[in-house]
C-alpha cells in the first residue's frame, strides 16, 4: 500500500529521533513526491492546501507534526514545553475546520502532555512521539476493523459507488470506505468501484481511481452529475463513503455531493453506508446542525488546475462539505462495529474513551 503519512525514525547525527513524512497528494496522479515535515508551518500548510487529507489522515499528520514541533524545541523545561504544545496546537487546529480528527489527535496529545509534566524534557518528548505512533497504528488496525465489518454487509454486492476518497490516501492503511474493497481483493473477491470525480478538486478522479488502479481494482470513473443515472441504470448496489464529522444522532458530514448521492441512493431503493473510525463521533454535537462546514477559496471552482472556466466578477459559493441526515443512512461503519436504524446508543458507547 502506499504510505501516505509514515514516522521517518532518527537518522545518525540528527538531533531529534524522527519527523513526519507525507505523500503530496495534490501532485497526484501525476507526480509522487514526498514531504518531510518538521515546522508546524509546514504541517500546517499541508493540511490546509490538501497536501495531506481525508480525516483519519489529518489527525495523524497533526499528531505527527505536533510532535516534531515540540522534539525540535529547545526549553530545558516541561512545563515550558506543555506551554508551547498547547500554543501551536491551537495553530495547527485553525488549518482545516470540518474534519473532527484533527481536534481529537491534537486534544490526545494535550491530554497525555498534560499527565507527564513531571517528565524530563528528553522522555516528554518521546512520551508524545509514542502517542503519535499509537494514533497512527491504531489508523491501520482500524482500517482493518472496518473492512470486515463491511464485508458482513456486502455479501452478494458486485458494485459499488463512492464518492471522493475516503481510501489508502486518506488513512494509513486501506481507507474506510474503501476498505472492505481492498479486504475482498487481498481475499480475491472482486468488488467493481464507480468513482465521482468530485468537483471542485477531483479527489476522485486523481486519488481514488488513482489508487485503485494501482491496486489492481477495477474502477470507472463519472462525472458527479452521473451518479443517479448509473443508479437508475442498476449498476450500483451500494453506496460506500467516509466522514469527516459524525454527530451524536447519526448525520454525518463528508465531502460536498455526499447529500446529493445519499437522496439518490434513497430514490432508488440502494443501501448507503458510511464508514468511520469512531474518532470521527463528534459527541458535543447532538445532530449535524452545528458541524462547522468549510468554505474554501472561490478560485478552486472559477479556475480549477490553472484554467478559467468561469467569468470574472460573478459570485461563488464553494463549501467543501455537506451533512447526510442520519435518516438517509442505512448503517454507520465503524471499528466496532455496524450501526442500525436509530444511531445514538451505539456511537455514544463506542465513541466513550476507553470503551
Ligand atoms: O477535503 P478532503 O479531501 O479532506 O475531504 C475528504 C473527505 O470528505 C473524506 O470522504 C473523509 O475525510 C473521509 S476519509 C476516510
Amino acid at each position: 500500500m502506499i504510505k501516505t503519512v509514515e514516522w521517518i525514525s532518527e537518522q545518525p547525527g540528527s538531533p531529534v529521533p524522527g519527523h513526519p513524512r507525507i505523500i503530496d497528494q495534490t501532485r497526484l496522479p501525476g507526480e509522487i513526491r514526498y514531504l518531510d515535515l518538521h515546522s508546524p508551518g509546514e504541517t500546517w500548510t499541508a493540511i490546509k492546501t490538501l497536501q495531506v487529507r481525508g480525516a483519519p489522515a489529518i489527525g495523524v499528520a497533526a499528531a505527527m507534526g505536533l510532535a516534531v514541533a515540540v522534539l525540535e524545541l529547545d526549553r530545558p523545561d516541561t512545563p515550558g514545553l506543555v506551554e508551547e504544545l498547547n500554543r501551536i496546537a491551537d495553530y495547527l487546529a485553525g488549518s482545516r475546520p470540518t474534519a473532527v480528527n484533527l481536534f481529537w489527535a491534537l486534544d490526545r496529545l494535550r491530554a497525555v502532555a498534560q499527565t507527564s509534566t513531571r517528565l524530563a524534557p528528553a522522555a516528554f518528548k518521546r512520551r508524545l512521539v509514542e502517542e503519535a505512533l499509537a494514533i497512527y497504528r491504531e489508523d491501520l488496525d482500524m482500517c482493518r476493523a472496518i473492512g470486515r465489518h463491511a464485508l458482513t454487509l456486502l455479501e452478494g454486492v458486485h458494485t459499488v459507488l463512492t464518492h471522493c476518497n475516503a481510501g489508502g490516501l486518506a488513512t494509513s492503511l486501506y481507507g474506510t470506505a474503501l476498505a472492505p474493497v481492498y479486504l475482498a481483493h487481498e481475499q480475491g473477491r472482486t468488488l467493481r468501484v464507480f468513482a465521482d470525480e468530485t468537483r471542485p478538486l477531483l479527489q476522485g478522479a486523481r486519488l481514488t481511481a488513482w489508487e485503485l488502479k494501482q491496486a489492481g481494482i477495477p474502477v470507472t470513473l463519472i462525472c458527479d452529475n452521473m451518479a443517479a443515472r448509473v443508479m437508475f441504470e442498476g449498476k450500483i448496489q451500494a453506496v460506500l463513503v467516509g466522514a469527516d464529522r459524525i454527530a451524536a444522532n447519526g448525520d454525518t458530514a463528508n465531502k460536498i455531493g455526499t447529500y446529493g448521492v445519499a437522496v439518490s441512493a434513497r430514490h432508488h431503493g440502494i443501501p448507503f453506508y458510511v464508514l468511520a473510525p469512531t474518532s470521527t463521533v463528534d459527541l458535543a454535537l447532538p445532530d449535524g446542525s452545528g458541524i462547522p462546514i468549510e468554505e474554501r477559496d472561490s478560485e478552486e471552482i472559477a479556475c480549477g488546475f490553472g484554467r478559467r472556466t468561469a467569468p470574472e466578477g460573478i459570485a461563488f459559493y464553494n463549501p467543501a462539505f455537506d451533512v447526510t441526515p442520519a435518516a438517509l443512512i442505512t448503517a454507520i461503519i465503524c471499528e466496532k462495529g455496524v450501526a442500525r436504524g436509530d444511531f445514538r446508543a451505539d456511537l455514544a458507547r463506542w465513541a466513550k474513551p476507553g470503551m
